[in-house]
């Protein structure tokens, strides 16, 4: 790990470098990987169309980078430690040439199951070993994984499903989940009633849940298996990649419609994460890194698979969540395994903060050596019991910003090498060019100032397109401001130059890490029969981070509890059980501008019960209308 920064000098020097001169920056970061072609050009990128190209003409393929390389000398290294839900089952360890040949043996499973190069391939899987084995898999022979989160319903895998094509779905019979068996075959029997461009299905068996297999197109992972080990188990030369070709497409929400399909390629994405996460977490061979993300997230993609093992290192994934048995899970995890890299999110810290210091005091963290932090602004309050409870004062913590576009840490400390501040993720890693603009599309210059966060230059990691509507990446990142890319975040830059996010600035929202499109949230809630309208917006949450507050104009015959039920069960069905609004209130109107906008702004302040603060509002086709909502709030509270 060579390319590690290892003093704050080396970081000013790295950083000026990665600026001044990015190509030969990035070509000598991508020297310290196998390529079975090296590139001719290291860059060519325009931010108007946008065509963004890192490495042209190189040939690799990244299973090698994370698995092959890392045989001869540390084959025996434990690759991923796996904890069960249910802390009674016993773990798994895969080695590195354990999990190249499962990787190897599945990939074959793929390939008997007529899946090539470029094919997608939709996973739907708990948060077991065969994740990561699929997903790998996918990459070793050139297929498209979409992975989707194991929260999402039926509804929403059908829309992702369709949109990317995909013609074989990998998942379980069930899932584990704290104390909850969640149906995962099930949920997706129910997708694949609407789509037509699947023509197999592979279930792992975890749960032994009953499901339905289908004659003709579901088939037993293990029976799949076996058939490989009766070929003789042959080996699986990885597919030779273009640096450009699709590794793969993670649906994420903006602001308006359906979720988008991020699209990440190989060899950019493949030096973006395995850079980043050698030098954010200064991780050294043999510790042992915990990131306790879902890889239904970007987060797990980049810094539970990719990353971590393209640097050779140990991965820890867990099954289940940070309260079952107890408060004390995450705290047993690290005395068992020794961890000494946790990263985990906010909304986890808060809501175990809220359980007592007893669960934490108790277990020896004594490992621990580098704490990180991702997916929403951290709230001091966190930061501090993080650093002192968990931390014990002597661990860095890493406040990583970045999003599911850009593949890995874009503002971030880097752990012991630059400073660290609660609440900011402090400064661009070398290559990032952050710059914050104003309203009428100028930079803001100096410091001690705030604007809408955009990145002036590209970065191997970021995405290529939206798959099937390049148009719409266009529109989404590249429209707002001429040559920039659009973050959608805001952000102050402190008077020394240090970075604060300040939370999206656009109709999207963070719920416990979770990106919802609010969007999406009212199309799901505007199908029940008796909602005629509604607005979401989103409030302060003292564990979520935001909460999600729906004003519901509906039929005036309903029942409001028996209705407010079925709303949360339609956004559950629709959407999924993360996307269900915390507080929904029922109102005969909603505020409208003239020109019939709704004025979120209001809602936003009434939700926040900031209400001396409503600004203007003459503006407003009827301004009683605020008074009587304001009304209906305080009720509700
Ligand atoms: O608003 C920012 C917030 O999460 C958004 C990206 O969400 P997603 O694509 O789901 O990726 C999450 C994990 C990378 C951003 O636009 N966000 C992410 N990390 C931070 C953050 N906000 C503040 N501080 C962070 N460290």
């Amino acid at each position: 790990m060579s390319f590690q920064i290892k003093t704050f000098e080396e970081y000013q020097d790295a950083y000026k470098r990665s600026v001044e001169n990015p190509e030969e920056f990035w070509g000598d970061i991508a020297n310290h990987f196998f390529w079975k072609r090296k590139w001719t050009k290291v860059l060519e990128w325009n931010f108007t169309e946008p065509n963004i190209k890192w490495f042209i003409g190189g040939r690799l393929n990244i299973t090698e980078n994370c698995l092959d390389r890392h045989i001869y000398k540390n084959g025996d290294t434990p690759a991923i430690i796996w904890e069960p839900n249910d802390p009674s089952e016993a773990h798994r360890i895969l080695t590195y040439r354990q999990l190249l040949d499962k990787v190897e043996q599945f990939a074959n499973v793929l390939k008997n199951n007529n899946i090539k190069k470029g094919d997608r391939v939709c996973i739907y899987l708990p948060m077991v070993p065969e994740l990561v084995i699929a997903v790998l898999a996918c990459a070793r022979i050139g297929a498209i994984h979409s992975v989707v989160f194991g929260g999402f319903s039926a509804q929403s895998i059908a829309d992702r499903i369709n949109d990317a094509q995909c013609k074989l779905v990998i998942t379980s019979d069930g899932g584990y989940r704290g104390a909850k068996v969640l149906e995962l075959k099930s949920i997706v029997d129910d997708a694949l009633m609407q789509c037509n461009s699947v023509e197999r299905v592979i279930v792992l068996t975890r749960t032994r849940t009953p499901v339905s297999m289908i004659k003709g197109r579901d088939v037993w992972w293990e029976d799949e298996i076996k058939k490989v080990e009766t070929q003789g188990n042959p080996p699986c030369p990885a597919e030779e990649m273009d640096a450009e070709d699709t590794l793969f497409i993670l649906y994420t929400s903006g602001s308006t419609g359906k979720p988008k399909g991020v699209v990440h390629t190989t060899g950019g994405y493949m030096v973006y994460t395995g850079y980043t996460f050698a030098n954010t977490f200064q991780y050294q061979p043999g510790e042992v890194y915990f990131c306790t993300a879902d890889i239904g997230w970007i987060t797990g993609h980049s810094y539970i698979i990719y990353g971590p093992l393209s640097q050779g290192a140990t991965s820890l994934m867990f099954e289940g969540i940070p309260t079952y048995p107890d408060a004390g899970r995450y705290w047993d995890i690290v005395d068992k395994y020794k961890v000494n890299i946790l990263y985990t999110a906010p909304t986890a810290i808060r809501s175990l903060m809220a359980f007592g210091d007893e669960f934490v005091e108790s277990k020896d963290l004594s490992s621990l050596r580098v704490l990180g932090s991702v997916g929403e602004p951290i709230n001091e309050e966190a930061w501090h019991w993080y650093k002192e409870k968990v931390g014990k004062g002597k661990c860095p913590i890493v406040d990583t910003w970045w999003q599911t576009e850009n593949g890995g840490h874009l503002i971030t400390s880097i752990a012991g090498v630059t400073p660290e501040k609660p609440g900011y993720a402090l400064l661009p890693l070398p290559g990032i060019q952050p710059c914050l603009m104003d309203e009428n599309g100028n930079e803001i210059q100096g410091n001690d100032v705030s604007g809408n966060l955009c990145i002036k230059f590209p970065w191997p990691g970021m995405l290529r397109s939206t798959w099937g509507d390049h148009q719409r990446c266009k529109q989404t990142y590249f429209s707002t401001y001429e040559n920039m890319y659009f973050t959608g975040d805001g952000c102050y830059r402190s008077p020394e130059g240090y970075y604060r996010i300040t939370g999206r600035v656009d109709d999207v929202l963070n719920v416990s890490g979770h990106r919802i499109g609010t969007a999406e949230v009212e199309n799901a809630i505007n199908m029940h029969s008796d909602v005629v309208e509604s607005a979401i917006v989103g409030y302060p949450h003292p564990v979520k981070g935001q909460g999600i507050y729906a004003y519901v104009i509906a039929n005036h015959h309903i029942n409001p509890d028996q209705t407010r039920q079925d709303i949360l069960q339609t956004v559950t069905r629709l959407i999924g059980a993360i996307a269900k609004p915390d507080i929904i209130q029922f109102v005969t109107d909603l505020p409208k501008t003239r020109s019939g906008k709704i004025m979120r702004r209001i809602l936003r302040k009434i939700a926040e019960n900031e209400l001396d603060n409503l600004g203007d509002t003459t503006t407003l086709q009827d301004p009683a209308v605020v008074e009587k909502i304001i009304e209906g709030a305080k009720q509700l509270r």
